[in-house]
């Protein structure tokens, strides 16, 4: 394969001097005397958009990575221009465009720090092959930068000094550092100086970036065609980068159902009908909670997608049903590959209808895939999507199947080495007709996009579940994601990790791994330690080939099984939380995890630390990644943390030895926290409670905590119907007061909380609750106080 490097020189090709600028509303063009043409927008005062073209020519503009519903607007838009540059000012930032080449800087317009500067700036080398440019940009790397993002990639969170690819790739038992692998999310973040930033190059072609790599003062990046289109979005908080990028290229356009939130248990394969059965039946008897079953490509007629195979299961709408009956809902794998058979029906559309991918000069794309030879949709093509879509009808509408798992969509062919289309295949774009090279990175994503409008439509007025393997920016808008076919290894579980957390600082929090690894068989330790993990991400499945064994919570023993069922258990009684999570992702683009130097940049402390990240806000998690441990060394951030289990306060700003045990793994909760919990429910909707804890976590100083309900599917809380909490927590030496201010029309089942202190500093002699003093039990052990309110008190004091 041909990296063709910023650096290779020969035939790179530079912009000269501006010989004219126009402007136009919030849109600037520079055209210098050698015809590049740069296209500088602001679409926010944070975010401004560059845009090259080479021979006077700009291409027709078109995304699928960018929303319609991004925000844009600025407050303040000023353009000066000097003997040597033109600079344009926003409220956040000022951007200089070099007359003589070209060459951005951009300064924050506050306190003027130079937060990004053009090396070389935008070249180009043209492509006799294709036609087209290898487009190239290079940046001066900061003193003391760092960088994040780039989707999936197996690596230490912060990627300064390497180089990396984005070609979705089916990459089975990768390791740490294969590259690329199955998604392509081009956005980074850099942080120097204690501000933040980070550039989106909504290229869809192989592209390339190097931190730092190749040479030592540089971070560049390069793509084998389109155009050099890159958004600069500033923060100075990296959580603000990441929720404009989000802006930008899509929050989830509904929250998932509450279910989806539940634990996930699949296999390839689960089948027959009995033995799916007696998994479901299994979890029950054991009382381990568990919300969704699969069933992978073993469920069709000879690996015919929207089919099933009659012997295994004969009745599969009385099946679905009976599972749903005992809380479980049902998950099944569509792939792209539609087997070439002239008797099957969808074949037989796709053919009539000519929504099947061709070669250049005009055969069609054929590939094998698990039913064989097979053609191929283009989904890319609205119409292709609109009977993709259509295609779900049978399934959802009528089994009553709630999820749809889209697998191979990068698209993965095998037996071919480079594991999917050739590039002169054709694609319709979207009526921007173009070859693979440029459609194989989003093929996947609009795959899942048309999955998501069928589920969408047919489930209606049921929110959707989706999950996809490939992935491009934006894929976050309409689906969930899993890390691929991963391994039952130790190197694994730290993989994992990295991935979920990476995911999440690049727009696509709503992720998992296959827990206990998809390739080989994990040790019980090993499960246990995955699982402590798995259940931390927001996307929480088990899943494994099969071939080497069972991966069932109850097939390690029964100290395993305690400690699987303990853990899943805790995700459920977190389900509030979690939800407010998932609302703040849905609602503001504010990432699920939070990786350390995410949560707290300025302190440099966090800046390499890959394993520990808050899940939500309040909790800090941290992994046991290693055999035999007892317990590990963990950085806790600034501050004062609860370790969860003993629930003692610890200083923060420094690392200390954490004990955990096989049961347990390092977990705090910030001080000031309120933690929603639910009581433990076997899948989510069994039972309807009346109350629900509050865990109060004192603080001597303020804090603010959120809790969001809703009906936890459907609609209605777009018009509304939804629970919103705003607590704000005060401790004094002598006094904890609670405040909270509710919004939302929804009302929610349960009446009453059940508040319980943890940490208080005074034994309590008087309780008052909106201006009224309460009688209350005086027994008050070691700091911790229980006390059951009515869910809507607005004020509560205790005193000393
Ligand atoms: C791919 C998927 C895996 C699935 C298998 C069979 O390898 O990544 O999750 O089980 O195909 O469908």
């Amino acid at each position: 394969m041909i990296i063709n490097t910023e650096l290779e020189q020969k035939g790179n090709q530079f912009p000269n001097n501006i010989i004219s600028y126009k402007k136009d509303i919030d849109t600037l063009y520079f055209t210098t005397e050698n015809d590049v043409i740069l296209q500088l927008t602001v679409l926010r005062d944070s975010v401004l958009r560059f845009r090259y073209g080479t021979m006077g020519n700009l291409e027709k503009d078109f995304s699928y990575a960018i929303t319609k519903y991004a925000n844009s607007g600025y407050n303040h838009l000023s353009i000066k221009e000097l003997e040597d540059a033109y600079v344009i000012t926003t409220e956040k930032l000022i951007c200089h465009v070099n007359k003589a080449d070209l060459k951005i800087s951009i300064y924050d317009a506050i306190d003027n720090t130079l937060l990004n500067q053009d090396e070389l700036g935008f070249h180009w080398e043209e492509s006799f092959e294709y036609g087209s440019n290898i487009v190239k940009m290079s940046k001066i790397s900061s003193e003391g930068e760092s960088y994040y993002g780039l989707g999936d990639k197996p690596t230490t969170l912060n990627l300064k000094g390497k180089r990396f690819e984005n070609w979705v790739t089916d990459s089975y038992a990768y390791g740490k550092e294969t590259d690329p692998i199955y998604k392509a999310i081009p956005f980074y973040t850099g942080l120097h100086h204690k501000k933040s930033y980070g550039i989106f190059f909504d290229n869809s072609f192989r592209s390339y970036f190097d931190f730092a790599h190749e040479r030592k003062n540089v971070t560049s990046f390069w793509a084998q065609g389109g155009e050099m289109n890159y958004y600069f979005i500033y923060g100075p908080e990296m959580s603000d980068v990441v929720a404009n990028y989000t802006d930008l290229t899509g929050k989830p356009h509904q929250l998932p159902p509450l279910w989806a939130l539940g634990y996930h248990q699949c296999k390839w394969s689960y089948y027959p009908e009995t033995k799916v059965k007696e998994i479901t039946s299994k979890f029950r008897e054991l009382q381990i909670p568990c919300d969704a079953i699969y069933l992978d490509i073993d469920y069709m007629e000879g690996f015919r997608c929207f089919t099933w195979n009659k012997e295994y299961f004969p009745d599969p709408k009385r099946m679905v049903k009976e599972l749903m009956d005992d809380g479980f809902k049902t998950v099944v794998i569509i792939d792209p590959g539609i087997k070439i058979d002239k008797d099957y029906p969808v074949f037989q559309e796709g053919m009539d209808k000519d929504y099947f991918c061709k070669r250049a000069d005009g055969p069609y794309m054929k590939g094998k895939v698990w039913p064989g030879e097979c053609y191929f949709p283009d989904f890319t093509n609205p119409e292709v999507r609109e009977w993709w879509s259509g295609l779900f009808r049978e399934l959802i509408e009528e089994i009553g199947v709630k999820g749809v798992w889209n697998d191979m969509n990068e698209p993965a062919v095998m037996e071919v080495p480079s594991k999917t289309f050739p590039n002169d295949v054709r694609h319709d774009y979207d009526g921007n007709p173009c070859s693979h090279r440029k459609a194989h990175n989003i093929y996947g994503m609009q795959m899942a996009r048309a999955t998501y409008q069928g589920l969408k439509k047919f489930g209606y007025p049921k929110r959707p579940f989706v999950i996809t393997r490939a992935a491009y920016s934006g894929t976050q808008r309409y689906t969930s994601s899993w890390t691929g076919d991963n391994v039952a290894s130790w190197e694994h579980l730290w993989i994992a990790n990295v991935q979920a957390q990476r995911m999440a600082m690049s727009g696509f929090s709503f992720v998992g791994s296959d827990i206990g690894g998809f390739a080989d068989q994990p040790n019980g330790e090993l499960f246990a330690r995955w699982i402590q993990l798995g259940v931390f991400h927001p996307f929480c499945r088990t899943h494994s080939s099969g071939d080497h064994g069972d991966q069932e919570p109850w097939m390690f023993g029964d100290e395993v099984t305690g400690v699987v069922k303990k853990f899943i258990e805790l995700r459920y009684r977190l389900l509030p939380y979690l939800y407010t999570a998932f609302w703040q992702n849905h609602s503001e683009g504010i990432p699920i995890l939070k990786s350390l130097v995410l949560y707290d940049q300025k302190d440099h402390q966090t800046h390499y630390r890959t394993d520990e990240f808050i899940f939500g806000d309040k909790i800090l998690v941290c992994p046991i990644l290693e055999p035999n441990s007892r317990g590990r060394r963990v950085y806790l951030p600034k501050g004062i943390w609860y370790n969860n289990w003993t629930k003692k306060p610890r200083v923060g700003g420094k690392e200390a030895w954490v004990d955990a045990d096989l049961d347990t793994i390092p977990m705090f909760i910030k001080e000031g926290s309120i933690i929603p919990k639910y009581p433990v429910q076997q899948y989510v909707g069994e039972k309807d409670f009346d109350e629900i804890t509050l865990e109060i976590y004192y603080t001597r100083g303020k804090e603010n905590s959120i809790l969001y309900d809703d009906a936890h599917d459907g609609y209605d809380y777009t018009k509304n119907k939804y629970s919103l909490r705003n607590f704000k927590l005060t401790g004094k030496s002598d006094e904890l007061i609670l405040q909270q201010h509710k919004s939302g029309k929804f009302s929610t089942k349960y009446k009453k909380f059940k508040l319980e202190f943890i940490g208080l500093p005074f034994k309590i002699s008087k309780i008052q609750i909106d201006n009224e003093t309460i009688e209350f039990d005086k027994v008050q052990k070691k700091g911790d106080f229980t006390i059951v309110v009515d869910k809507n008190f607005n004020e509560l004091h205790i005193m000393e």
